[in-house]
């Protein structure tokens, strides 16, 4: 990973700027949902089952990976973000790392993300094992 990017976990007074970070995210990726300041409080009160690792170049949060421990050592990557300008610099991959790490119980760890991203996810060691279907509906159609 480049110099001067350090990674850390977030704690409560970085909610607000994770929620800023999310509003970047969704503008431009639609489907992308953007959790209120307020959620990200109480999730990062949530005890040790919930980890947002964040990434920071120098003192600027440039990307961040939440996850969250489920039943019998399954890991749920719940969203995983780096800006555009530091991409392919293994930042996403430097803290997927970090998050393996810190849970001994861990049998596995799985996310949801567009299909474009399937090759960036099978450099990590992901392997795609099913698929995300989704009917839009136009408004009064059933
Ligand atoms: C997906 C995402 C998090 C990856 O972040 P990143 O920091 O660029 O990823 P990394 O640099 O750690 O990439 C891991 C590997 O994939 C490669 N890679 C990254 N982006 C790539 C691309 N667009 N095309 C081909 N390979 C790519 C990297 O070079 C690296 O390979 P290496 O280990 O051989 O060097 C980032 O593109 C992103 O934020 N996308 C928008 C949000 C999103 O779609 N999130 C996932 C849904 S939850």
């Amino acid at each position: 990973m480049t110099n001067n990017i350090s990674l850390s976990f977030a704690v409560q007074k970085d909610a607000v700027a994770l929620n800023l970070f999310d509003r970047e995210a969704h503008k431009q990726m639609k489907w992308w949902g953007i959790r209120s300041k307020s959620e990200y409080q109480k999730l990062l009160t949530k005890g040790t089952r919930h980890r947002v690792i964040l990434a920071r170049h120098k003192s600027r949060l440039i990307g961040y990976l939440y996850a969250r421990m489920k039943k019998k050592g399954r890991l749920w990557i719940e969203d995983v973000y780096v800006l555009p300008d530091y991409r392919k610099r293994r930042v996403a991959k430097t803290m997927l790392t970090k998050s393996l790490s810190i849970w001994k119980d861990i049998q596995s760890a799985s996310l949801l993300t567009p299909n474009k991203n399937i090759k960036i996810f099978n450099k990590m060691g992901f392997k795609r094992v099913m698929n995300y279907m989704s009917l839009t509906l136009k408004k009064g159609q059933k």
